[in-house]
């Protein structure tokens, strides 16, 4: 008898270390312990014995039971996990796409027309969104009385301090650090206490151009902003050059394109016109030169400055500006 179990154990240590599957291993365990197997019938043996020899093989059989269940709890559970393992990875599958962002259609925007002056040799300022009255107003030939002051159009923080509801206060800014020649473009945000709609909004973005030498003419003006229009709208651009007025600038004038919704013929974007307004601009008023301490009979300059919002919802045919500040996925994705 001991010399059965001694073989079986080597037999059972010898097959357990080759076994490779769970298919495997299960028919190993009938073999040795499932009903008929060679440990099961061993067991069943020990009738034959005397009570002493049945103690003896008995322990040992017992033993050798246990070793092999062990042995083979232990494998399947290796097997086990080993199969887990393999349904969970599936290197063939593609990779999930991380969202890194992007920049926001305003900030687009913005680096487009800023690569375009730049590349005409104008310099970016950027001044403080919070600016005194004097930046703001004043030195920018506003009268005391101008109805732009009004507490209706501008968030004041103080009796001297505002939240800036233009860039040209960079203007400002910009001469007072530098003398001419200046060629500069200054892009920021600026602040309106108006009521939100579909057209406009509390804050919104501008840029400001500035140019300050002794030789600048009105058509050099033209002549940069029609580059700019044709550059960032495309060439076969229509425009137009409107009279306007600002406190700042003299003479002024407006510049319109052409609807993009309609093409000109006239429609609800543009009111029945064809036209769209896209920027305000003019000659440098002297009074402005003067409150820099420029020399206004040396110095000529002509001033722009445009909307960001209306810029980037004419370009791209977005009829409400509110969209641009909901930050919704769905619509910032799609740029
Ligand atoms: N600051 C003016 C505005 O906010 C725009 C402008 C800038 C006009 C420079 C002329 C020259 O409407």
């Amino acid at each position: 008898m001991l010399e059965k179990i001694t073989k079986i154990k080597e037999e059972v240590e010898q097959i357990l270390n080759k076994v490779e599957n769970l298919n495997e291993l299960e028919q190993i365990k009938a073999k040795f312990i499932g009903k008929k197997g060679e440990i099961t019938i061993l067991f069943k043996e020990l009738k034959n014995f005397d009570k002493e020899q049945i103690k003896v093989f008995g322990q040992k059989l017992n033993e050798l039971k246990d070793f092999t269940e062990n042995k083979v709890t232990e494998l399947r559970e290796k097997f086990q996990q080993k199969q887990e393992s393999n349904i969970s990875f599936d290197f063939t599958l593609p990779g999930r796409n991380y969202i890194i962002g992007s920049k926001h259609l305003i900030i687009q925007t913005l680096d487009d027309i800023k690569s375009i002056f730049k590349k005409l040799g104008f310099s970016v300022y950027e001044g403080p969104e919070i600016e005194s009255d004097f930046n703001n107003f004043e030195a920018l030939n506003f009268p005391p009385d101008h109805p732009a002051r009004d507490m209706q159009d501008t968030f004041f923080v103080s009796d001297k301090f505002l939240l800036r509801t233009h860039t040209s206060p960079v203007q400002i800014r910009v001469m007072q650090e530098n003398e001419p020649p200046i060629r500069a473009i200054m892009p920021g945000k600026v602040f309106r206490n108006e009521a939100i709609s579909a057209r406009s909004y509390c804050l919104f973005h501008q840029l400001e151009g500035l140019a300050v030498d002794t030789d600048i003419t009105f058509a050099e003006l033209k002549g940069t902003l029609v580059h700019f229009a044709k550059e960032f709208y495309g060439s076969s651009l229509k425009y137009r050059f409107r009279p306007s007025f600002f406190p700042f600038t003299e003479p002024s004038a407006e510049m319109d394109i052409t609807c993009y919704l309609c093409g000109g013929k006239g429609c609800r974007v543009c009111k029945g016109s064809g036209w769209l307004e896209i920027l305000g601009c003019g000659m440098v008023d002297p009074n402005v030169f003067k409150s820099v301490n420029y020399d206004s009979e040396k110095y000529v300059g002509y001033a722009f400055g445009m909307g960001i919002e209306r810029i980037a919802l004419l370009k791209y045919g977005i009829t409400d500006i509110r969209i641009l500040f909901d930050n919704d996925f769905r619509f910032l994705n799609q740029f």
